[in-house]
This record gives structure tokens, C-alpha cells and sequence, in this order.
């Protein structure tokens, strides 16, 4: 049977976290927004009403519109509080151990026909739902950033998911007004194959002298006509996420150009991580 959702829980509030939440949440779904303390959920609650007030000042959303789509999300630092959730979708940092022990966890408190999703943009589905109990209900869910504008979600499979939940999976994602593709579980699934592949070739222009970082971002932006430049593009991902993309592509292909720029390295390694850190291939307030 295809499942309904009507309670949703998002584990992890950082950007694509909140952003993912405050999707559900305006599509009118009862949301769990969930993260490792208080402190952490309640920078979450920020993240997600800095965004609606930016909306409401905008007069793109009325206040009391934001007041209820607020009123559906509970902030949370209790795992156990998710017990009649039907759809829990983590977004925590791309650590296979850490995504593994928290769906070990949901295994225990969810009910058996909830489905427990991930928006990994790198690891492989398939190790993530073979650690699991019923590999059956994990797939793929995977939104761009930022996640309340941009449409697409790739619904990603596995040799183990059931046909009923990547169909759910893809018709709630229609119902959040997102356009769905279902893809499977190869390196990059197939958006960030196209997209850092040509990332990381942009990083290398630059490294290697060829051009500015404001020409090359205009190439990219007026001569391709994508809405950001390649580096303010690497920017928004996250350094660190652009390079985890590269090190899984990398294995899979072996090819050098999609090895990470030692520019990357070095810039992830400095701590400088694009937008989140104030700094990255640009300065930021
Ligand atoms: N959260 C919520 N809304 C946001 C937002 C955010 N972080 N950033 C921008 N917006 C909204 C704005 O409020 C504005 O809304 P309205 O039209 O209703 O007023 C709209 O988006 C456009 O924003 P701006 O006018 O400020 O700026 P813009 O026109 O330059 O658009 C952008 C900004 C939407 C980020 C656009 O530049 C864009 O689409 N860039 C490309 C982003 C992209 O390619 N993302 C994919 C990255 S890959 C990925 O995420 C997957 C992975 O695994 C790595």
C-alpha cells in the first residue's frame, strides 16, 4: 500500500534541514524538526523564522499564514518524541556512521511502516539501508539548496526499497510542489554527477590563473545563463559539501577531473566553507 504522510520529521537544522522543514510545514504537514540539543534546535527555529519573516516582509506571506505554518513544527532534541511520525528524513552532516546509528535508532522508535528517508548528496543509499531493519522503507530524498525555492528533488532507489515507497516518496514530493525525479544509487545520483563535475572543472580555471573569480563567475552566469557563477554556486553548496561530492565521484570513476581541486582541500581544510563560515571563495558579513 502506498503510504500517506501526514507527520513528518526532519533530522538536523542546519541549512537544508530548516529549509526542508519549512517546505513540509507550508505544504501543511505536522513537522518534527529535530537536532542533537536545544541549543541546536533552537537555532533551527531561527533558521526557519528568519526565512518566513524575510517572506512576510517581502508580502510574499501573510503573518498569520507564517504564525501557522510555525504552529506546525515542533522543535525538538528527542529522537524518542518521533514514535508516531510517518516519514522521518535526516539532513544531519554526511558521515556514514552518524546517519547509520541514527536510523538504527528510528528502527526502535518508529513504527515498521514508517518511512525513514535521506538527503544525503553523497553517501551511497544502499550502505546507509543495509545497516537498517527493514531496508525496504529507506530511499533516497534529496532537495537543493535552497531548498524552499528550488524544485527538483531526486527520489533515489535501491535494490532494496519498495516499489509503494518510492512512490509515495515521489508523489509527496508533487504534493510539496517540487518536480521529482527518481533516480538510482550511483555516485552523484545524477544532478550533482552533472553539477560538480563542471564545479570542480571551474575551480581548476581558477586555480591554475587562467581568470578572476568575478570573470569566471560571469562566464558561468551570463555566458552559460545558470542564475550563480560557478564559485558563488560553490559558495552556497558548502566547500565541504562540494568536496565530499568530488572524493565519492572520484572513487567511483577514478577519473582525475573529478578529484578534488587541491584549492578545495585547502580551502576546507582552512575552515573556510563558502556562505556557512563567512568565507570561501568570497567574504561575506
Ligand atoms: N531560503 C529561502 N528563500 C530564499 C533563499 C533561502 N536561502 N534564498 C533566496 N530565496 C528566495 C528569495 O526570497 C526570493 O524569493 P521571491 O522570489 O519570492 O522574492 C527568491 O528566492 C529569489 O531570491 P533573490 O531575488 O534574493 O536572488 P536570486 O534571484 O539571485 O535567487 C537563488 C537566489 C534562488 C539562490 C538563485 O541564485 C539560484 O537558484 N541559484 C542556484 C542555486 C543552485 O543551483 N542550487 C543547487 C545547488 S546543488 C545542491 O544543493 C545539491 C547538493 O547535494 C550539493
Amino acid at each position: 500500500m502506498t503510504p500517506q504522510f501526514r507527520t513528518v520529521a526532519v533530522i538536523g537544522l542546519g541549512t537544508m534541514g530548516a529549509g526542508i522543514v519549512e517546505v513540509f510545514a507550508k505544504a501543511g504537514l505536522q513537522v518534527y524538526a529535530v537536532d542533537g540539543s536545544d541549543e541546536l534546535a533552537q537555532r533551527g527555529r531561527g533558521f526557519v523564522t528568519t526565512s518566513l519573516g524575510r517572506a512576510v516582509s517581502k508580502g510574499k506571506l501573510e503573518q498569520t499564514a507564517a504564525d501557522e505554518v510555525l504552529g506546525r513544527i515542533t522543535f525538538t532534541s528527542e529522537l524518542t518524541d518521533l514514535a508516531d511520525a510517518d516519514l522521518v528524513i535526516e539532513a544531519v552532516p554526511e558521515k556514514l556512521e552518524i546517519k547509520q546509528s541514527i536510523f538504527s535508532r528510528l528502527d526502535e522508535i518508529v513504527s515498521a511502516d514508517a518511512v525513514l528517508a535521506s538527503n544525503t548528496s553523497s553517501l551511497s543509499l544502499t550502505r546507509i539501508a543495509a545497516g537498517t531493519k527493514h531496508p525496504r522503507r529507506v530511499v533516497g530524498m534529496h532537495f537543493f539548496n535552497p531548498a524552499p525555492v528550488l524544485a527538483l528533488v531526486e527520489v533515489i532507489t535501491t535494490l532494496l526499497v519498495s516499489q509503494e515507497v518510492v512512490d509515495g516518496v515521489r508523489d509527496l514530493a508533487i504534493r510539496l510542489g517540487k518536480k521529482p525525479v527518481v533516480v538510482g544509487d550511483r555516485a552523484g545520483f545524477v544532478a550533482n554527477a552533472l553539477l560538480i563535475t563542471y564545479l570542480a572543472r571551474a575551480i581548476r580555471l581558477y586555480e591554475n590563473g587562467r581568470v578572476s573569480r568575478e570573470d569566471l563567475d560571469n562566464a558561468g552566469r551570463i555566458g552559460i545563463g545558470l542564475p550563480m557563477g560557478p564559485l558563488t554556486l560553490s559558495d552556497l553548496i558548502g566547500l565541504d559539501v562540494v568536496k565530499e561530492v568530488c572524493d565519492v565521484l572520484y572513487a567511483a570513476t577514478k577519473r582525475p577531473s573529478d578529484a578534488p581541486p587541491a584549492l578545495l582541500t585547502n580551502l576546507v581544510t582552512a575552515g573556510r566553507l563558502g556562505r556557512k563560515t563567512g568565507h570561501g571563495f568570497y567574504e561575506y558579513d
